[in-house]
C-alpha cells in the first residue's frame, strides 16, 4: 500500500516538474489573472494560448520553416472562430460595449491576415514579430476588455 502511495507521489511530482518546465518554456502562461469567468471564454483562451506557444516553440527547436504558415494559419482560423463566439455570447447578453469590442477584434484579425500575406512573401523574420504581438495584444485584451464582459454573463446581466 505505502509502496503504491510511493509510486504515484513520485510519479505525481514528476508530472509537476514536468508542467512545471514546459510552462517556464513556454511564452505565455495560463494563470487566475486572466479568467473572465466565463468557462467558454476561457477555453477559448487557453486553447489560444496552447496555439501561441506552440509557434513559439516550433520556433525554438528550429522546425521546418514550411511549418511556420499553417501553424500560423490554424492560429488565425482559432482566434476568428473564438472571436466570433465570444461575439454571439455578448450580443446574446446586450452587451454595451459590443460594437467597441467587434472592432477591436476586427483590427487585429486584419493584423493578422497582414502578418500571414508578409510571410506568405517570405519575411522570415516575421514569427517573432507575430508572437511578440500575439502575446502583448492577448494579454492587454482579456485582462482589460474580455475580463469587463465577464460580470455581465455572471450576474445574469
Ligand atoms: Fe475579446
Amino acid at each position: 500500500m505505502f509502496d503504491a502511495w510511493k509510486r504515484l507521489s513520485a510519479k505525481g511530482c514528476a508530472n509537476l516538474v514536468s508542467e512545471r518546465r514546459r510552462n517556464h518554456m513556454s511564452l505565455v502562461s495560463w494563470s487566475t489573472g486572466l479568467s473572465t469567468g466565463v468557462p467558454m471564454i476561457d477555453e477559448h483562451h487557453a486553447r489560444l494560448i496552447g496555439l501561441i506557444n506552440r509557434l513559439h516553440s516550433a520556433m525554438k527547436i528550429g522546425t521546418s520553416k514550411s511549418d511556420i504558415p499553417w501553424m500560423l494559419d490554424e492560429l488565425v482560423d482559432y482566434t476568428r472562430y473564438g472571436f466570433s463566439e465570444e461575439e454571439k455570447l455578448m450580443a446574446a447578453h446586450d452587451y454595451p460595449r459590443l460594437v467597441e469590442h467587434c472592432e477591436q477584434h476586427q483590427q487585429f484579425a486584419a493584423r493578422l491576415g497582414d502578418f500571414q500575406s508578409a510571410l506568405a512573401a517570405g519575411d522570415l523574420g516575421l514569427p517573432l514579430k507575430v508572437l511578440t504581438f500575439l502575446r502583448e495584444w492577448l494579454l492587454t485584451h482579456i485582462r482589460r476588455d474580455d475580463r469587463a464582459f465577464g460580470p455581465y454573463v455572471t450576474s445574469g446581466r
